[in-house]
């Protein structure tokens, strides 16, 4: 729970369009109340009301329909994260208004029922974001990792030229901070869009954004030629020989 507060007050940065102001000081906890209007309530828009179609197409179609069939049909709404997540991937990142209702009405779910769900993971952005989503893990092994992730947070910043909570003006790039990705053996790391990048300094966090703004494929995972969560320098660890079955039991198990 706690992990999800400090996540979501990362996530109340973001700003409608990316226009929010982020603190200029980085704090470890701070109050999300008084920005819950930008987390709880809809507004219509010109860029997100329900009167925007939306609904799934091309591939996403398929998609859908594999996930609903996981479950059994009068359960089907407990495929509301899923397609939420894929309505979100189809929508650029982000989920609208008629996104969600869409979602609803395939799972015959009351909208406010999927309401509830987008605004309570943060997960789901309910805002536009730029093109590449650059989540920003600054939890304390990615702190503390490598070249730690204030390097690399002060690197994208500058390089792109916005704090944390805002979008590139050409709406490329949106920065987030956000609490811990998993992948704290490779510390430290972003997660962009669907990728985790890893093991990350200054310059190689830079070449990956330099990368994707040039619309290359980037390779995701390690950065430095590591392998996976190998150890990047030699074995230190599981060096002995693996004991077969029965070595070392007392006889009457070997
Ligand atoms: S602390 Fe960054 S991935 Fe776990």
């Amino acid at each position: 729970m706690v992990a999800m507060a400090l996540r979501q007050t990362a996530r109340t940065l973001v700003a409608r369009g990316g226009m929010r102001m982020a603190s200029p000081m980085r704090a470890i906890s701070t109050s999300s109340v008084v920005r819950s209007d930008a987390l709880f309530v809809h507004r219509d828009t010109p860029y997100n009301n329900a009167a925007i179609p939306f609904s799934f197409t091309g591939e996403f179609v398929p998609e859908a329909q594999a996930i609903i069939k996981q479950y059994p049909p009068q359960y089907k709404k407990a495929a509301v994260i899923p397609l939420l997540h894929l309505a979100q991937k189809q929508n650029d990142n982000w989920l609208s208004i008629s996104a969600m209702n869409h979602v609803a009405e395939v799972l015959e779910m009351p909208p406010m029922r999927v309401y509830e769900v987008a605004t309570f993971y943060t997960m789901f952005n309910r805002t536009p974001v730029g093109k590449y989503f650059v989540q920003v893990c600054t939890t304390t092994p990615c702190m503390l990792g490598g070249c730690g992730s204030t390097a690399v947070l002060e690197a994208i910043e500058k390089h792109l030229g916005i704090k944390a909570g805002h979008t590139t003006p050409d709406k490329l790039f949106t920065v987030i901070e956000v609490e811990c990705l998993g992948a704290c053996a490779n510390a430290p790391m972003v997660q962009i869009n669907d990728e985790y990048y890893e093991d990350l300094t200054p310059a190689s966090v830079v070449a990956v954004l330099e990368g994707l703004a040039r619309g290359e494929p980037v390779k995701p995972g390690p950065q430095n030629g590591r392998l996976n969560s190998a150890p990047d320098t030699e074995q230190r660890t599981l060096k002995e020989k693996p004991y077969g079955p029965g070595q070392h039991c007392v006889p009457e198990f070997a």
